[in-house]
């Protein structure tokens, strides 16, 4: 009994207890890990999952558009990413008569399938680390960003596909080259009705149980010679030699499982006053202004059908953020976050206190974080009111398309897309509804800076401004709004635009804002580069123990791994690892426009013909939950079993774990994935599109 205890302290002391279970990897580094993640039941090498010239894994992972990850599962070139991450694809082949949204689509032949303008997918050719020709660069007193710029300059891989791109990775600590290739004809091949791809909405969305299916489906096309290219009609789909192989097999508790993706941001290595900070006030602010317009929207959309289909998406988008913040606040508190995170760092500064060469460097740089944090407080909250004005005053969205209309047609440059922008919004904007949540939101701003004279709001120019005294409490400035653009020619339009009392309105806010920020600039560039030096006080502590730290995301390619599970969220309360179509029904309400079912779905759930896709307990699993460390961008990744098959597809993480961005602990961090066998049977059973079936790859 009594070694069992010492032997966990012993390691505890040699190695401050830092990430345990946490880290994206960077799949060239995963041989570091591969030791740890065969312990875990992973039954492949490293090398399987990563290799830069070889067949691996990567060849089947791709950056969907930049925004979201998708994966290769036929050697036709096949896409499975999520439906949320199709969602604007999808609704622009949408019209009243075929409502893709609505009704689902389903190409019948490959002739059928859509092109998409603008959608791309960038598959990753090679990742290295060229610390070693950047450093050299950055000594001889190149700037980081110099540095970077002579490497591009001089590599000789650029082609009009490949990309070549160099990141900074671990706060600058390290270098990277990724090499990648981009093939721009994506065509939309099959999305599920949203009553299963986007079963549950917003009330579901973080939140488990969870009984979304959401995912939907791509083809990537090439020119007849293989190579990348626009779309074409004599296009062909891609030829690909590695697509991830497809489970049917199913998973259970324990069961080792991987995330293989392009994860946006995560913070993990913060000072503990930055996490507090971040935690205590800026979150706040962001959820109440958020807060403000959600209601107002919610309001409308109840009562009035119309309003409810054009504010849908971006109530959804605001709304997202909104609950992960929400989410965030309380999984610290409830984690005891702050504390662990306090003790890491304590840590860290202990072993440098013992270490001479720096000695107190690590006290002395969580001393200057502390002072440069609470001085930049007020320039951060700024900012922060800024952005959410600017993002969510929709009539800041007219004046600048209106703008960037008047902009190109001074020039006399072809203004079509210009136009184009300008009508899709007038199609999904109330301007009635606009007005009331906007004199809510700027009326916060300037109470909020009338309290705080450092907020920077600009109550005079507001007040002065025609927009504001004619326009905010009174409707004349909306009512004014030319907002019917299809009804005049292209220059009746541009003048009505120009003329309008709110034309500079963004031009003018924009410009006061970019001065806030920069005012603010070169106290964030020192804070920038004392994170520099504290990641690399973290990366020594844990080196001199054996062990390496994974790097915070940043939109490069990643993998994490863990073990397929439910936790409890509370004392009290367990959830499985599992849900199935019985949750679907059970939350079925009919009418309702995040829970209604159509007639022929239902029918076929309870009719129960789930085949070769049923659990071992005869029932269709829907979602799974699993201890892998992801963040947004991680959209679309595919969940992948020891064997580096296809089981699942990541889409969401639980709402009690989100604060995982800066604190991830394997008690109650969980990532969401729809189960694979959950997607193959609405794809065979439902859509019957048995003809993708067909080319998939099926483990046996
Ligand atoms: N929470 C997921 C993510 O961050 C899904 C978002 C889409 N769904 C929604 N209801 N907003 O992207
Ligand atoms: N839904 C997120 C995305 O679009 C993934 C969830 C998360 O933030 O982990 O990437």
């Amino acid at each position: 009994m009594l070694k069992k205890i010492l032997i966990p302290i012993a390691i505890s002391f040699a190695f401050p207890n830092f990430l345990i279970g946490q880290g994206m990897w960077l799949p060239m580094d995963l041989v570091n890990q591969e030791v740890n993640m065969i312990s875990k039941g992973m039954k492949m090498s490293a090398s399987d999952i990563y290799t830069a010239n070889r067949g691996s894994l990567k060849d089947a992972i791709v950056h969907f558009g930049g925004f979201c990850t998708g994966e290769i599962i036929s050697s036709k070139g096949l896409v499975l990413t999520n439906h949320h991450c199709g969602y604007s694809a999808i609704q622009k082949h949408s019209s009243i008569e075929n409502d893709y949204l609505k009704n689902g689509f389903w190409a019948e032949s490959m002739g059928d399938e859509k092109p998409n303008e603008g959608l791309y997918v960038d598959f990753i050719i090679s990742i290295e680390d060229v610390s070693d020709r950047i450093f050299p660069l950055i000594l001889n007193g190149l700037t980081e960003k110099q540095a970077v710029d002579s490497l591009l300059k001089s590599n000789p891989t650029s082609g009009e596909s490949i990309r070549v791109a160099i990141k900074s990775i671990y706060y600058g600590n390290q270098f990277i080259q990724i090499i990648s290739q981009r093939f721009s004809d994506v065509r939309l091949v099959g999305a599920p009705p949203s009553a299963v791809g986007k079963f549950g909405a917003d009330t579901d969305n973080w939140v488990w149980p969870r009984h979304t299916g959401d995912f939907s489906m791509f083809r990537v096309y090439t020119a007849p010679d293989g190579s990348p290219s626009d779309y074409s009609p004599e296009n062909i789909p891609l030829v690909s030699n590695n697509p991830l192989t497809i489970s049917l097999a199913g998973v259970k508790e324990g069961d080792f499982s991987m995330i293989y993706g392009f994860p946006g941001r995560t913070t993990s290595y913060l000072p503990v006053s930055e996490v507090v900070q971040q935690v205590d006030v800026m979150l706040p602010i962001k959820v109440q202004l958020r807060e403000i317009v959600l209601n107002t929207w919610d309001s409308a959309m109840r009562v009035n059908p119309m309003v409810k289909i054009q504010y849908a998406s971006k109530y959804a988008s605001v709304s997202n953020g909104w609950k992960k913040w929400i989410g965030q606040m309380e999984g610290m508190t409830a984690s005891h976050g702050i504390d662990t995170l306090k003790m890491r760092q304590k840590k860290v500064i202990k072993y440098h206190s013992a270490n001479h060469e720096n000695a107190f460097r690590a006290v002395d740089l969580v001393d200057e974080f502390d002072k440069q944090i609470s001085s930049l407080e007020n320039s951060r909250k700024s900012i922060i009111y800024f952005q959410e004005i600017l993002r969510n005053w929709e009539l800041l969205t007219w004046s600048r398309l209106a703008n960037d209309l008047v902009r190109l047609s001074d020039k006399g440059n072809n203004i079509d897309k210009a136009i184009r922008a300008l009508q899709s919004f007038e199609k999904n904007y109330d301007l009635e509804l606009d007005r009331r949540a906007s004199k809510n939101l700027v009326n916060e701003w300037i109470n909020a800076g009338k309290e705080d004279t450092l907020l920077n709001v600009p109550i005079q120019y507001l007040k002065e401004t025609d927009a504001f005294v004619r326009g905010l409490f009174s409707p004349h400035l909306y009512n004014s709004l030319p907002l019917n653009s299809n009804k005049y020619s292209d220059t009746i339009v541009v003048e009505l635009c120009r003329n309008h009392l709110a034309f500079n309105l963004w031009t003018d806010l924009i410009t006061k804002y970019r001065s806030v920020f920069l005012e603010s600039r070169n106290k964030e560039r020192l804070f920038e580069s004392g994170m520099k030096e504290w990641m690399n006080l973290h990366m020594s502590a844990a080196r001199a123990s054996g062990k390496i730290l994974s790097a915070d995301a940043n939109s490069t390619m990643r993998v994490s791994f863990g073990e397929v599970g439910g936790f409890s969220p509370k004392d009290g309360a367990t959830y499985n690892h599992r849900t199935t179509t019985d949750g679907i029904l059970n939350k079925y309400i009919p009418g309702d426009y995040e829970f209604d079912l159509p007639q022929g779905f239902r029918s076929k759930l309870e009719s129960r013909d789930f085949g070769e896709y049923a659990d071992f307990d005869g029932k269709l699993p829907v979602c799974i939950l699993s201890a892998n460390h992801t963040s947004g961008g991680n959209s679309g990744s595919p969940a992948l079993n020891s064997k580096g098959e296809l089981i699942g597809l990541n889409f969401d993480r639980v709402w009690e774990g989100t604060m995982s961005d800066f604190y991830f602990t394997p008690e109650r961090c969980r990532n969401i994935m729809v189960d694979v066998r959950y997607i193959m049977w609405v794809v065979d059973k439902y859509a019957g599109a048995s003809r993708l079936i067909k080319e998939m790859k099926f483990a046996n």
